[in-house]
């Protein structure tokens, strides 16, 4: 039997159909957009036609992300934090520290050794120092998200941006451009003010070693290399790690299947 995981991200929808082995034999990663059931599904067929089955062979889904309630072929629904929290000690197992920047929240959590959430601490209501600011980033400077990091990197004297408001993020952007500072100074700029913030967050929760960042802007390249830096040690990242929640979700579909019940805990 099959399971799957489906995490509907306020920005990306990301889904893993795994088997009993633990073994990840799909993945699919389309934008959400307005219809989260939609997205949902189509994450869900793309992971399945990635994995060579059909919907047939899948015994449990669950749901997570801020569309998790929307994904309507779901049979449970466990929060983003505890999914990410599992699915990172899976791929790194001596995980103790979370980073999750999404397209909207950043998360720091902190685990226990069988992936349980001990802590976390989010930003609130606001996508200040999210994979949105770098969203914004991106269409002020006419830069590819892709693209955003490795620029980033050349940049040899970043700006010291005032601001992680996506609001402001544009203005302030085009005004160090305007006083003739480059653009790569300017994406290092904007990506230190994300790396800074970020590690904040993480430091209310405590920072414990080893530390691993998930979610998509982990695609980042120099969001890897400044947040390492700003720890003090490098982050465990890896090409499974945007999809941490989706993963973390098909281990409690996987729980459900084996032992009948998602662990009580496991409800934060
Ligand atoms: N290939 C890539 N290179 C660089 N950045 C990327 C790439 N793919 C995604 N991102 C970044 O990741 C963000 C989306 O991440 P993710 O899918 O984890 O968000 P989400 O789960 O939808 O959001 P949230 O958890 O906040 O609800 C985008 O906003 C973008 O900044
Ligand atoms: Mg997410």
């Amino acid at each position: 039997m099959l399971v799957a995981g489906v995490d509907v991200g306020s920005t990306q929808t990301k889904a893993v159909v795994m088997n009993e082995d633990r073994e990840v034999l799909g993945k699919g990663l389309v934008p959400t957009g307005a219809k989260l059931n939609e997205a949902g599904q189509a994450a869900f067929e793309q992971a399945l036609a990635a994995a060579g089955a059909s919907d047939t062979q899948v015994g449990f889904v669950v749901g997570t992300g801020y569309g998790r309630y929307r994904v309507e072929f779901g049979d449970a629904q466990v929060t983003e934090i505890s999914c990410h929290a599992r699915g990172a000690v899976f791929l790194f197992p001596n995980t103790r520290t979370v980073l999750d920047i999404g397209g909207q929240d950043t998360k720091a959590i902190k685990v226990g050794a069988d992936g349980e959430v001990i802590d976390f601490n989010m930003n609130d209501k606001c996508a200040a120092g999210t994979g949105r600011f770098l969203g914004a980033a991106s269409e002020a400077l006419e830069v590819p998200l892709p693209e955003l990091g490795a620029l980033a990197l050349s940049g040899r004297n970043p700006v010291k941006m005032t601001t992680t408001c996506t609001v402001f993020a544009e203005s302030e952007i085009l005004g160090w451009l305007a006083k003739g500072r480059r653009v790569e100074d300017v994406v290092a700029g904007v990506h230190r003010a994300i790396a800074s913030r970020s590690v904040s967050l993480l430091r209310r929760v405590g920072i414990e070693p080893e530390v691993t960042f998930t979610g998509g802007v982990s695609n980042n390249e120099a969001m890897v290399e400044l947040i390492s830096e700003l720890v003090g040690m490098s982050v465990n990242v890896s090409s499974e790690t945007h999809h941490c929640g989706a993963l973390g979700a098909a281990l409690f579909a996987l729980d459900q299947v084996l032992t009948g019940a998602i662990p009580e805990r496991q409800t934060v």
